[in-house]
C-alpha cells in the first residue's frame, strides 16, 4: 500500500538529505509507527506520501500509484485517500465541530443527506458524541484533536497519516488518542503514526520504524521504542516480485461504516495483541528472513504479509 523503495529527498539549498535511500512497505491494513529525534525526516516521510514534495532519488508507491509518475491533476485524488493529522490540530476557529468535520465532505462535493449522516456518525466514532455545537477553544487539547480525527476520517480515506498528533497532549491524553487511532486502524485503513512519545509507543506494541538523520535504522515488529525487539524483513530479502497491480487499492473502496463503528462495538483484540508468540520473539530467536520464514509461518503476528519486490533493480 505504501512502498518506498530506495528514497532520497534533499532539500533545495541544503547539503545532508532529510530521508537517505529509504526502503519500506506498509501494507495495506497496518499499524505504524515511525520514530526518532527532532530532524530526523518523519514529516518529511509524511510529506512525500501526500506528495507535497518530491523525491529527489527513488521511488514511492501509495495505493498502486507511482507518485513520480502521477500527473498533477491525478494528485487531489490521491489526497482524497490520505487523511492528515498534525501536532497543532489545524481546526477551522470560527467553525463548530460539526461544521469542521463537515466541512472535509463539502469540499469533496458530498451531498448534505450524506453530511448529516456521516458526520454524528464519525463524531460519535471519536468520542464527542453531544459536542457538535462547540468551537473549537471550547474544547480540551485531547478533544480538539479527536475532531481532527473525525475531520481526517469522514471520508473513511484508506490511509491515515499522522504527524506527532500527540505532541501536544500529556500523556494520558495522548494514549486516548492513540488507542482511537488504533480503533481506526482496526476498521482496516492503514496508520501511519510520526512520535517521539516513547510511552504511548511502547504501550501500543506495533511496528516501529526508526529514522536517524535520515535514515532508516531499524524496523521492529512489535517493536519498543527503547530496546526495540523484532527485526523486520527487510525489503527484497525473500519472495518473488509482485505485481504492482496487487498493491492497488480495489475499486468500491468500502465507505461504509465499518462493523467495529456500530455503538457499542468496541475494538476486538486483535490476534498475537497477547500470548506466546510475542513472548517466544522476544526471547532473541533469529532475525525472520527467507531462511527462518518458514517454520515461523505459523507463529501470528509475523505473517500478515511478505516484503515485496517490485523492482529489479
Ligand atoms: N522545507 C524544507 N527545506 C529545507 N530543509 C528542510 C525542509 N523541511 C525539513 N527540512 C530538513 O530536513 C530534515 C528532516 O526534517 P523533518 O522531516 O521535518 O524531520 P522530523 O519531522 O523528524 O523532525 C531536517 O534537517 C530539516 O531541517
Ligand atoms: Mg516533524
Amino acid at each position: 500500500m505504501i512502498l518506498f523503495e530506495n528514497v532520497t529527498k534533499t532539500y533545495p539549498r541544503t547539503t545532508r538529505p532529510a530521508l537517505d535511500d529509504v526502503n519500506l512497505e506498509i501494507p495495506r491494513g497496518e499499524f505504524a509507527f515511525v520514530v526518532g529525534t527532532s530532524g530526523s525526516g518523519k514529516s518529511t516521510m509524511m510529506q512525500l506520501v501526500m506528495k507535497e514534495q518530491d523525491v529527489s532519488r527513488g521511488r514511492i508507491l501509495v495505493a498502486g500509484r507511482d507518485l513520480d509518475r502521477l500527473p498533477e491533476r491525478k494528485v487531489p485524488a490521491l489526497r482524497r485517500e490520505i487523511g492528515c493529522v498534525f501536532q497543532d490540530f489545524r481546526l477551522l476557529p470560527n467553525k463548530t465541530v460539526f461544521q469542521n468535520v463537515a466541512y472535509a465532505l463539502q469540499v469533496l462535493g458530498s451531498s448534505r443527506a450524506r453530511i448529516r449522516q456521516t458526520v454524528p456518525e464519525t463524531l460519535e466514532l471519536v468520542g464527542l458524541a453531544g459536542m457538535e455545537k462547540r468551537l473549537p477553544h471550547q474544547l480540551s487539547g485531547g478533544e480538539q484533536q479527536r475532531v481532527a480525527i473525525a475531520r481526517a476520517f469522514v471520508n473513511r480515506p484508506p490511509i491515515l497519516l499522522a504527524d506527532e498528533p500527540t505532541g501536544n497532549l500529556d500523556p494520558d491524553t495522548s494514549l486516548g488518542i492513540v488507542q482511537l487511532l488504533d480503533r481506526i486502524n482496526r476498521t482496516g485503513t492503514t496508520v501511519v503514526m510520526a512520535t517521539h512519545d516513547t510511552v504511548t509507543v511502547n504501550a501500543m506494541r506495533k511496528r516501529v520504524i526508526r529514522l536517524d538523520g535520515g535514515v532508516l535504522v531499524s524496523d521492529m515488529e512489535a517493536g519498543d521504542y527503547t530496546t526495540g525487539s523484532i527485526p523486520r524483513v527487510r525489503l527484497g530479502e525473500e519472495g518473488p516480485a509482485r505485481p504492482v497491480a496487487d498493491l492497488q487499492v480495489p475499486d468500491g473502496y468500502d465507505d461504509g461504516v465499518p462493523a467495529a463503528y456500530a455503538p457499542g462495538g468496541g475494538p476486538a483484540e486483535g490476534p498475537g495483541a497477547t500470548g506466546d508468540d510475542e513472548q517466544g520473539e522476544r526471547a532473541g530467536l533469529a532475525p525472520i528472513g527467507r531462511d527462518a520464514d518458514e517454520p515461523r509461518a505459523k507463529g501470528g503476528i509475523f505473517r500478515r504479509h511478505k516484503a515485496v519486490q517490485t523492482s529489479d533493480r
